[in-house]
């Protein structure tokens, strides 16, 4: 099912359940929002205390009552399924909704996001609610979309738990001697006899079998995605057809969100990022790189549902954004595919945990603070905007990024311990691309690599079954496709390949990896040729080619002079094999070069540095987001005729934080 809005959403989480004793704040946190051009908030996150106040007593007027007076004023809802927080009466009741952690230790009622996923209580309580509030709150008009739970993530080891992980387990594999060889359990005599033995892994017992490790995590986000669906299906029994989303976080790697993301409608996420720490554009780089991911894993718009208007309470250091941010992170959810820009809160909470964290109305409540004028600002913005709702992204790079193979590198107790900087090889990749203004998508070994022109594997640690063909695929049939270093090197169960790495593509690639350097972080190294020197730092692949061509040789070791950078041409395209961990200067030249020779189209000619500059489009027009984040004014000429300014002042120069928006008729 399709998300379709008319407008760019704009608004955020918003807890009235806090504040019904004082109706005067909840009529003035109306007129506050449509004063801010609020066109849309969350509600219901964590109020199931308030909406179940005992075990079967329901109390929906309250929010019946929100709902309808935000719709007279133009404000939509997104309803959410309490299911992140459960009350205590349940957990007294019923303590197996209560999670276990590895220890096997049940936890006590409190915080939030801490139930068992397997529990039947648990499965039945949210049915319950979950379908009431179809029937009786999701039919008014006001509400649009569902938010299903918040933030799904964590485990939980109880003994239903376990039980569900032992069939999960019997149904992948049949017989346990199928298992055990699947498992590699005759290391440290770690056989099992029966289904009956196995146990999720645990720091006192095993973590040592690392393919138990990686099914575990399978079988979380197995069981997490089968929650959803639970509660989806209550929706749908109570008649609701409205499209669901879920809440997703920032690289969050407890769970593989392209599995989780076929089980709803629209993807959106949540944005803290840690601004004014490093250099700005870094950390906006950071943010559009998760954009682009989240926008990846259906291949659709999405959208930012929560971000701190000004500071978080819960980073080390509660930095506010400067005059300026707020604008610019909004716009660039939008510039990167987004359908809209949601904070996380609309009114500070009084206590509790969270009671210092950034809202746009704060605890003094006037609208003559700097947050509620930049946030308005932002709702005009968004308004001027309307028409691009709907517009797409399209991309002509793409990098692999697979939850499974991170999962299992970075459990791999292999090269470098101390840290494989995997996160931060993927971001050198993108930030060579988004440089030059390509728009990047992300796929996981699942989707298709066809219709790109250009691939990136960074470090592509384990293969799922059938990736090498479609990898030998997309270069037979003249694509360009770059690996590097550390990749093909175990199969999908964590068991290393045997004949050579990488696993079946040694032709494609013209070479075979033959031992793995891992550098002390002192060490340094360089990749010469060309008249150039790159550094290299954490890792040096010793390949052996046979039919491709060195581009960059290594300088130092005793492995000066083997190849740090060769290509192969394989059928009609081109593989290229980065042989070690290049500075990011390298990655830089090196998608310019592959840009240029391949054709790949760019958002604009040359993009001073500090900009992010991204494109979306739709039938009639194409539109192109230019945003400043260095720290002067940039100039940046366009031709004003063909591309005509949506907003922003445009003199030909974009100011720090500014956005300018062009549309050009296609
Ligand atoms: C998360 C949660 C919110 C809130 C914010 C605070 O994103 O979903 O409920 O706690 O963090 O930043
Ligand atoms: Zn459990």
């Amino acid at each position: 099912m399709d998300f379709r809005t008319d407008k760019l959403l704009h608004g955020g989480d918003y807890n009235p359940e806090q504040w019904l004793k004082r109706p005067d704040i909840l009529e003035k946190d109306i007129d506050m929002l449509e004063e801010s051009g609020c066109n849309v908030v969350s509600l219901g996150i964590f109020s199931w205390s308030t909406l179940e106040p005992e075990e079967g007593v329901f109390h929906f007027g309250w929010l019946q009552e929100i709902i309808d007076k935000l719709y007279k004023r133009g404000i939509s809802t997104i309803l959410a399924t309490p299911s992140g927080a459960r009350p205590k009466w349940m957990a007294d009741k019923y303590p197996e909704v209560l999670r276990v952690d590895e220890t096997r230790h049940r936890a006590l009622f409190g915080f939030r996001h801490n139930h068992c996923y397997t529990s039947p209580v648990y499965r039945e309580k949210v049915h319950i609610i979950n379908k009431k509030l179809a029937q009786e709150v999701a039919t008014h008009p006001g509400v649009i979309l569902w938010h299903i739970s918040n933030e799904y993530g964590g485990e939980c080891h109880c003994p239903l738990c376990q039980e569900a992980f032992r069939n999960w387990l019997k149904e992948k594999y049949q017989t346990i001697e199928n298992l055990n060889d699947k498992w590699c359990t005759t290391f440290w005599s770690h056989t099992y006899n029966s289904f009956d033995q196995i146990e999720s892994p645990s720091k006192i017992g095993e973590t040592q079998l690392h393919a138990l490790n990686l099914d575990w995590k399978r079988f979380v986000t197995h069981q997490t995605a089968d929650f959803i669906h639970h509660e989806i299906a209550a929706l749908r029994e109570g008649g609701s057809t409205l499209p669901t989303t879920a809440n997703l976080m920032h690289y969050f790697g407890g769970l593989d969100y392209f599995k989780i993301a076929k089980e709803i409608d629209v993807v959106s996420w949540d944005t803290y990022p840690t601004w004014h720490k490093e250099a700005v554009i870094d950390t906006a780089y950071d943010n559009g790189m998760c954009h682009d991911l989240m926008r990846s894993l259906k291949g659709k718009p999405f959208f930012q549902m929560e971000s701190c208007p000004t500071s978080t309470n819960w980073q080390s250091v509660s930095k506010l954004k400067k005059p300026g941010m707020l604008f610019a992170q909004s716009m660039q959810a939008i510039a990167h595919g987004g359908e809209g820009a949601l904070y996380f809160q609309i009114r500070q909470s009084r206590g509790a945990s969270e009671k210092f964290h950034g809202a746009v109305i704060d605890h003094y409540g006037g609208k003559d603070t700097r947050v509620f004028r930049e946030v308005t600002e932002t709702g005009e913005a968004l308004l001027d905007l309307a028409q691009i709702a709907g517009s797409t992204t399209k991309a002509q790079a793409a990098i692999l990024h697979d939850c499974e193979s991170r999962w299992a590198m970075e459990d791999a107790q292999g090269p470098r311990n101390m840290g494989l900087h995997y996160m931060n090889t993927v971001k050198k990749v993108y930030g060579g691309l988004r440089k030059l203004g390509v728009n990047v998508d992300f796929l996981d070994m699942e989707e298709s690599l066809s219709g790109y022109r250009i691939v990136f594997a960074p470090m592509l640690y384990l293969f799922r079954a059938g990736i090498e063909e479609k990898i030998r695929n997309f270069v037979a049939d003249g694509g360009t496709f770059v690996m590097t270093y550390w990749s093909g090197v175990v199969d999908e169960n964590d068991l290393c390949f045997l004949g050579g790495t990488p696993h079946g593509l040694m032709d494609v690639f013209g070479l075979r990896s033959t031992e793995l350097d891992a550098l002390y972080d002192q060490d340094v190294n360089a990749g010469v040729g060309e008249g150039k020197t790159y550094e290299i730092r954490n890792f040096c692949d010793l390949v052996k080619t046979n039919g491709a061509e060195t581009l960059l040789a290594y300088r130092d070791d005793f492995y000066a002079g083997y190849p740090a950078l060769t290509k192969n041409v394989f059928g009609e395209g081109e593989a290229y094999y980065v042989c070690a961990d290049f500075e990011q200067a390298f990655y830089d030249d090196f998608c310019r070069k592959l840009a240029e020779e391949k054709g790949l189209e760019r958002a604009a000619a040359e993009i001073p540095e500090g900009l992010d500059v991204a494109t979306r489009e739709d039938e009639k027009y194409k539109y192109l987001f230019v945003q400043n984040y260095g720290a002067e004014p940039a100039a940046f000429p366009m031709d004003t005729e063909t591309y005509q300014p949506m907003t922003g002042e445009y003199d030909g120069v974009v100011r720090r934080f500014e956005t300018v928006v062009f549309r050009k008729e296609k």
